[in-house]
């Protein structure tokens, strides 16, 4: 069967939200598989995306999984269905492959929280500071940067530091309260910048949650709001300590397969939920708030992922003195500490 052939492919409306019209059948997902074959192209898929993405890809993990998979992809183009500073991080490890986001609308309002004259700005005021940056930023901002790093080993970067430099770390305030927590630093320094999503699954909602499902384990991501509230209950002897476990959603996967417990309530964008119930279809996993969905994220749609196969669109570029000046801080990320989540 061709694209033209094909009665959904002419259904593609560009709407606000992203692009619509295309259901998620078996015919689209054939379509979808035959069209990346042709461009000799791999599918990437983070955890939070739609089920319906997330199962048609070829790959799905956490960010630092996806970086190391990109990194290391045989084929010439990388399609990433993630948001866009995901997609960028390929650009920059893989300059000479083509790399396209479904839509590049897909933004992040935390790596908006700080900008690359933020960042020159904080630098002037500690010039001798080694400066970490979360994977979620611009490449002009990780241009900037020392090291990179994602939720799954944010702490084994800054415990790589010597302890006597000062550290910059931004732009997440949770994750970086609980890199300071892990590693017992005082000489870090930690831009206030946040997630909206995860900043939305606040401390109440999880000790209600918590308290009303006495068993369950507690999967919490360090960028959420509730991540001190979380430790808050262990340390009160609300939850005993083990049930607590604050995860990269990489580190969820692999914590589904290992619990003895019967029930999760899970602090983080609820697509992660999918591939949970996947890894561990004999728990009962509850989002902890069931309105986390991150709106970028799921602007990765049917259509969108058909439309870029189609076309070729969005393609991602970088400037070559931007990623230049960013590689090296990617690559120090994705050779430190454990795999990353993922296929
Ligand atoms: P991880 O998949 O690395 O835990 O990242 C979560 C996230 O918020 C990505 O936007
Ligand atoms: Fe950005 Fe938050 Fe969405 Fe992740 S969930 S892409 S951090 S806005």
């Amino acid at each position: 069967m061709t694209t033209t052939e094909w009665a959904g492919a002419a259904a593609i409306v560009d709407g606000p939200g992203g692009y619509t019209g295309i259901e998620a059948t078996p015919e689209w997902a054939d379509e979808v598989r035959r069209l990346a074959r042709a461009r000799n192209a791999t599918v990437l898929a983070h955890n939070y995306q739609l089920p319906a993405i997330q199962d048609v890809a070829d790959h799905v993990g956490d960010s630092l999984a996806l970086s190391r998979i990109a990194a290391e992809a045989e084929e010439g183009t990388i399609v990433f269905c993630g948001v866009h500073f995901m997609a960028e991080t390929a650009k920059i490890l893989s300059p000479d492959k083509t790399v396209l986001i479904p839509d590049e609308r897909a933004g992040c309002s935390l790596a908006d929280s700080i900008n690359a004259d933020q960042l020159r700005e904080w630098k002037a005021e500690h010039p001798d500071a080694v400066v970490v940056s979360y994977v979620n930023t611009t490449a002009e901002v990780k241009g900037l940067t020392d090291i990179c790093c994602t939720s799954s080993n944010a702490v084994d970067v800054v415990a790589s530091i010597d302890p006597d430099r000062e550290v910059l770390f931004l732009p997440d305030q949770f994750l970086g309260a609980h890199v300071k927590r892990v590693t017992g630093r005082e000489n870090i320094h930690i831009w206030a910048g946040e997630c909206h999503v995860h900043a939305g699954i606040n401390g109440d909602e999880l000790t209600a949650k918590a308290k009303a499902h006495p068993d369950a384990d507690l999967f919490v991501h360090p960028e959420c709001g509730c991540a001190t509230s979380a430790l808050y209950l262990a340390g009160e002897g609300f939850v005993p300590d083990d049930k607590v476990k604050i995860l990269s959603t990489g580190g969820m996967i692999d914590a589904a397969r290992e619990t003895g417990a019967k029930q999760v309530l899970v602090a983080t964008e609820v697509g992660m939920l999918h591939q949970l119930r996947k890894a561990a279809p004999g728990i009962d996993f509850q989002a902890v708030n069931d309105r986390a969905s991150c709106p970028y994220m799921k602007m990765i749609t049917p259509a969108a992922l058909l439309r870029c196969l189609q076309e070729g669109k969005d393609e991602v570029h970088v400037a070559p003195d931007v990623a230049e000046r960013a590689r090296l801080s990617v690559q120090r990320m994705i050779a430190i500490g454990n795999p990353g989540g993922g296929e």
